[in-house]
């Protein structure tokens, strides 16, 4: 008899064909987010759960399908939506898919950053509505990255890419802040300093470290204070580093010069928000890790993690 495992998303074949090799699949086979009690249906007597970062997975998910659940496999390397205790608890092991997703995060990261310091969001509004006058001097003037000092808070793999990706752009300096001080290398492409110092100095500022109980609402009116007034704000990680509150006053009253979110919180963030309505803000679909390639590794990775758990292997990549 094979495990069974309930996957809650429509997903890339990649993984769901690894899957059916050696499991017993049902699927939410759809492009929605899965109803709440459709989940609590779905993970009834399964061995496995294949999640996405949509799905909050917690105690009632976990007790609802029962002794035989034996591993949780998100399809994402954040799994703040994962109640790792609850988890750890009934001994279940997470696994998760970091590394697959680091160049199209990184790369997002990028596009996003530009898009914002060069204010192409206004520039493409500005040619579909017709405000485009004329070549003008002084219009549309952004921020660009050479002699720049950006600062990267949370140098873990994004992170370092990002920080790596940087370096061609003639940045003069890349500050970074973290939960500790990496080992310092050569290889490092920044410089360890505290947080103070980091939102002092930088020009832009990228929050690129995982959401837990440290880093919910980090960025807030004091931090917004701290940085410079022409500084750029740039979100790929979660909604949940932001009060979206204090970051529409800074904006607002001019306490930074523009902010590019590619999450918030909630997702979607409702159109009647207020940040949708600053032009020196950019907000993105949470679309970090959307490539083709990336996303069918992840599917793949998550299916690889759950199989390996089902089986008594060592989990490719489970979170500590
Ligand atoms: C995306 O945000 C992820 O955690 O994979
Ligand atoms: C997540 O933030 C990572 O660094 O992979």
């Amino acid at each position: 008899l094979k495990p069974k495992v309930f996957v809650t998303r429509r997903v890339p074949e990649d993984g769901i064909n690894l899957l059916r090799q050696k499991c017993e699949v049902t699927q939410w086979d759809r492009d929605e987010a899965i109803p709440r009690h459709e989940i609590l249906n779905g993970v009834k007597g399964v061995d496995g759960l294949f999640c996405l970062l949509t799905d909050k997975i917690d105690e009632e998910v976990l007790s609802t399908a029962g002794e035989n659940l034996r591993v949780v496999g998100t399809m994402s390397v954040g799994y703040d939506h994962v109640d790792l205790s609850a988890c750890r608890k009934r001994g279940i092991p997470v696994g998760y898919t970091p590394d697959v997703l680091t160049s199209a995060t990184a790369e997002l990261t990028m596009a996003l950053l530009l898009t914002v310091s060069r204010r192409i969001q206004e520039g493409v509004t500005a040619v579909k509505d017709g405000s485009w006058g004329t070549w003008a001097p002084l219009w549309l003037c952004g921020q660009g990255l050479e002699g720049a000092t950006v600062g990267v808070v949370g140098l873990g793999r994004i992170g370092f890419a990002v920080a790596q990706r940087l370096k061609p752009f003639g940045v003069s300096k890349i500050l970074y802040t973290g939960q500790s001080e990496k080992a310092s290398s050569a290889q490092l492409p920044a410089e360890y300093v505290t947080f103070d110092k980091l939102l002092n100095d930088s020009d832009f500022v990228i929050g690129c470290c995982a959401l837990n109980s440290k880093t919910t609402g980090l960025f807030n009116a004091d931090t917004f204070k701290k940085m410079k007034k022409n500084a750029i704000f740039i979100n790929t990680s979660r909604g949940g580093l932001v009060n979206q509150d204090d970051l529409y006053t800074a904006l607002k009253n001019g306490d930074i010069l523009a902010a590019g979110l590619d999450v918030t919180s909630p997702e979607p963030l409702p159109t009647s928000h207020p940040l949708l309505t600053l032009e020196n803000c950019v907000v993105l679909p949470h679309i970090g890790s959307a490539t083709l390639k990336a996303r069918n590794a992840m599917s793949e990775l998550c299916a690889r993690n759950i199989v390996a758990a089902l089986y008594g292997e060592p989990i490719p990549c489970q979170v500590k």
